[in-house]
């Protein structure tokens, strides 16, 4: 594998971009959106500063990574080359559909589609398009340079000869793919999100603070943030989105996203993207303030 498309230039496309190109590969990033794509070449350009001022990468290679990436609005001609596609777009059913449809017909047929869902069936999506045996779930975590797991879904179709790919490119990445079967929310999301829940739950219930509630699971379970910080630096909405496939996909009530959690979301306080969730990053956004009054 050589070549790779990225589409969807969100926080984890750009992510997912800048590992593949800091490991050697061809790197195409794509997305409709013009300005999104500025965005992500100005993180990524950050990003590798900041890998460069720690001395985790020589400024050859932060050079070599950005003489590797190609940011796009029209993705055909990089999508015909592509030895491996990956779509990081919204987590919504009909625009990933989507998105297979339009590019298998124009990918090389030896071509594996990857889908970096973090909890929408890989086999749902395999009934909707025309070449389900080469689609796999390759689940990044934010942020993508930092984090050392890629969990890798193999639908029912997915034949053993795209999941040892995917596995072996998860190597060359530097990273770690665990294999799992297909299942609402997986495995990393069905214990993940039931515990950003319950922390949101117990937060309404006004058991504890933001502070007391993020510090108890940082120093007593060495968590590396708490749960709501956590749940600010993935975003409300997608926790939100990915409860409530856990909850229908599951059919089990104990998924449903708490009402705190939809009435954040429905105010637009999404965590870090868009400036407050739990905390507030527009001032010190290294140090955030606490943004909740019980
Ligand atoms: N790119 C490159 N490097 C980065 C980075 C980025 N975007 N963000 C942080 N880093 C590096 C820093 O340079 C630093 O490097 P050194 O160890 O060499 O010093 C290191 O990561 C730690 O960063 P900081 O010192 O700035 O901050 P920190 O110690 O507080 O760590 C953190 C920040 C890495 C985010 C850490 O708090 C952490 O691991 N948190 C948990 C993150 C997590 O659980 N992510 C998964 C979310 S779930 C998901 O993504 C999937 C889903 O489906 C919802």
């Amino acid at each position: 594998m050589r070549n790779i498309v990225v589409i969807g230039a969100g926080t984890m496309g750009n992510g997912i971009a800048h590992v593949f190109a800091q490991n050697g590969f061809e790197t195409t990033l794509n997305d409709l959106n013009e300005i999104q794509l500025q965005k992500a070449k100005a993180t990524i350009l950050k990003n590798l500063d900041r890998q460069l001022l720690k001395g985790k990468v020589s400024e050859e290679l932060k050079l070599k990574t950005l003489g590797r990436l190609q940011f796009v609005t029209q993705a055909n001609r990089a999508i015909k080359q592509a030895d491996l596609i990956i779509e990081a777009a919204t987590e919504n059913f009909e625009i990933k559909k989507k998105i297979f449809n339009d590019v298998m017909p124009i990918a090389p047929s030896h071509c594996v589609f990857a889908t970096n869902t973090s909890s929408i069936s890989i086999d749902k999506l395999a009934v909707e398009i025309s070449q389900p045996e080469r689609l796999i779930g390759m689940h990044f975590f934010n942020p993508v340079p930092v984090m050392q797991l890629v969990e890798i879904i193999k639908g029912e179709k997915t034949t053993p000869e795209v999941t040892k790919k995917t596995e072996e490119l998860t190597l060359k990445l530097n990273k770690t793919g665990v294999v799992v079967n297909d299942a609402p929310g997986f495995i990393s999301n069905r214990i993940l999100m039931p515990m950003v829940n319950e922390a949101i739950e117990a937060l309404s219930q006004g058991v504890a603070g933001v502070k007391e509630i993020d510090t108890i699971m940082q120093l007593g379970m060495a968590h590396p943030m708490g749960p709501l910080r956590l749940a600010d630096l993935i975003g409300l909405d997608v926790c939100k989105s990915i409860l409530e496939i856990m909850h229908s996909g599951l059919e089990n009530d104990k998924y449903a996203p708490t009402p705190l959690l939809v009435k954040r979301v429905d105010e637009g306080k999404l965590g870090i993207k868009s400036g407050i969730g739990f905390y507030n990053y527009t001032i010190d956004p290294k140090n955030p303030t606490v943004d909740f009054k019980g």
